[in-house]
């Protein structure tokens, strides 16, 4: 659905997109991370038709963005990274004037706009001024507003930026049902644990360059990142240990303090494993608990070095 081939901007001397090549494929959320001045939006704005390429091609739905750039902007919802807020303009007419801007026939707007705020949850604050609303409902209205023209595709610039952990999940949920309704979404962030729930896919940017693109799961292995599990058993650690360490999944067993530091080989994992191995030896088990890939340990890895 989206294909860049050899994408290159250069800003005078600077190169802020470099000979990036992107597939993402049509259905699918893709992660597109990257630190402060990697790219992202640079790119995005390209995508969208806002912004001209330097070299190279940008494809949406197979129309070329330079070329066909009416048609792209039928297909793509933008959510930039940054939002105008509108002084004394209420929810609906907001989201009246996008749908007029758009094109929608004036019969059709309050059906429409009435649509895009059910699945966006802002019916109860549609008649509140865009200004009064909180961070969190001003994006999931900035995503209402993206929803208007029914694009098959999303750009969404850091939707999640200074949102608060509960305003997170409920825009991750949001990007779900999206998901479920066909869209395909590409969306930026400078966490990759910030996607990791959501995204099919991800891409890397550093410096204008792609360092990685495949799944989560490819990361993992590409990065030599083992699964960890801490274990507590009341009585026996030393046992606990040595039966641990026997299971041939098991990388490495370490004892610290009352926990045991369990790491996995790679690509395998399992507290199933452990807990029976310690059952069947009758020893207490208190606690089994996964540590989570540390995602923002891996993106280090991963961009370290790569600065030019
Ligand atoms: N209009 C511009 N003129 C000159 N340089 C620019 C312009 N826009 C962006 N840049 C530079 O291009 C590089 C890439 O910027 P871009 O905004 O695409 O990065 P980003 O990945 O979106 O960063 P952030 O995470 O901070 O949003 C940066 O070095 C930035 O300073
Ligand atoms: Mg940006």
């Amino acid at each position: 659905m989206i294909e860049t081939k050899n994408l290159t901007k250069n800003y005078g001397d600077l190169t802020a997109v470099d000979n990036l090549n992107l597939t993402i494929k049509a259905g699918d959320i893709f992660g597109f991370i990257g630190p402060n001045g990697a790219g992202k939006t640079t790119t995005m704005r390209i995508l969208v038709t806002l912004l001209e390429p330097t070299r190279g091609q940008a494809l949406v739905d197979g129309l070329d963005v330079c070329k066909q750039g009416k048609e792209v902007r039928k297909r793509v919802g933008y959510m930039p990274d940054f939002m105008g807020v509108y002084d004394d303009l209420k929810v609906f007419e907001y989201l009246e004037f996008f749908a007029a801007a758009f094109g929608i026939e004036r019969s059709k707007r309050k059906s429409i706009v009435d649509g895009v705020l059910e699945l966006t949850d802002l019916q109860s604050k549609q008649a509140a001024t865009v200004d009064s609303l909180s961070r969190g409902m001003q994006q999931r209205l900035g995503l209402a507003r993206v929803l208007i023209h029914d694009p098959k595709v999303l750009v969404l610039d850091e939707p999640a930026s200074g949102l608060d952990p509960r305003a997170r999940i409920e825009i991750r949920e949001l990007l779900r049902e999206l998901k479920r309704m066909g869209k395909t979404i590409m969306i930026s962030s400078h966490i990759l644990s910030e996607l990791e729930e959501i995204c099919d896919h991800v891409g890397i940017i550093e410096h204008g360059q792609l360092v990685f693109s495949g799944t989560i799961e490819e990361i993992r292995p590409r990065l030599g990142i083992h699964s960890k599990v801490r274990v507590r058993v009341a009585t026996n650690q030393e046992k606990a240990v040595e039966l641990l360490s026997a299971l041939p999944q098991v990388n490495q067993v370490q004892a610290l303090g009352d926990d045991i530091a369990v790491s996995f080989n790679e690509g395998q994992d399992g507290d199933g494993i452990i807990a029976r191995t310690l059952v069947k030896a009758d020893l207490d088990v208190i606690s089994i608990q996964p540590e989570r890939l540390k995602l923002d340990d891996a993106f280090l890895q991963l961009t370290k070095g790569i600065v030019h």
